[in-house]
């Protein structure tokens, strides 16, 4: 049971982990869509609100990502159900639901990426600084938002079952996610995708 636990959370929150990686790939595929969120405003100090880290590329290509692995995962999997407990009717919900299910918590995990930036420049550390556990807390805890903030389109009786059946999913969301976190971040490092191993 703990085993399929942790599985189901990985699975479950797979669009957040997706919108999270798609940063350092929306940055490739279009590199001159650069706009920063702040755009470009500094605090009296001199020090950016957000940075040139934060792009409005950043967070739609998020939304857009975590969308279409929402749906992607649909397509594997007819009811998202890859482990027992989740009952999740697609046929019921519709595909378009899933999509802008899915776009809502990606969009939701960068905002939290942003909102952590918002911090970590007042706080006086600067863009790429490591800041341990919120660069790796940022995005679960405003993905999970988001997962309640778009309930609705999916189902709240599905998701809650989902999010809380076990205290091992949450767990797993808080805990193992920033270790995962740090784990790919290192790789995206080591494949010359990111500035910084953390
Ligand atoms: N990125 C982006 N837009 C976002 C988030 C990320 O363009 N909304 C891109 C930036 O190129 C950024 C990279 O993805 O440098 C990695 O993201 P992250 O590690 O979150 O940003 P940092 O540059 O480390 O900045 P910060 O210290 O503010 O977290
Ligand atoms: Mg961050």
């Amino acid at each position: 049971m703990g085993a399929e636990a942790i599985l189901q959370a990985l699975w479950l929150f797979l669009p957040a982990y997706v919108a999270n990686m798609s940063p350092v790939f929306s940055a490739k595929l279009v590199p001159k869509w650069s706009h920063p969120i702040d755009g470009g405003r500094s605090r009296p100090d001199g020090t950016r609100y957000l940075g040139d880290g934060k792009t409005w590329r950043g967070l739609a290509g998020g939304a857009l990502a975590a969308g279409l692995a929402a749906l992607g995962m649909t397509y594997i999997t007819p009811h998202w159900n890859l482990v027992s407990a989740f009952d999740f009717d697609v046929d019921n919900v519709g595909r378009l639901r899933v999509f802008l299910f899915g776009a809502v918590v990606g969009f939701m995990a960068l905002a939290g990426d942003a909102v952590e930036s918002y911090f970590k420049r007042k706080s006086g550390r600067e863009r790429g600084a490591p800041w341990i556990p919120f660069d790796q807390l940022d995005f679960v805890v405003f993905g999970l938002l988001g997962m309640l903030l778009a309930g609705a389109w999916v189902g709240y009786d599905w998701l809650l079952e989902a999010l809380l059946g076990d205290w091992l999913i949450l767990t797993t969301l808080i805990v193992l996610t920033p270790a995962l976190h740090l784990l790919i971040n290192r790789i995206g490092y080591w494949m010359g995708l990111k500035e910084v191993p953390w």
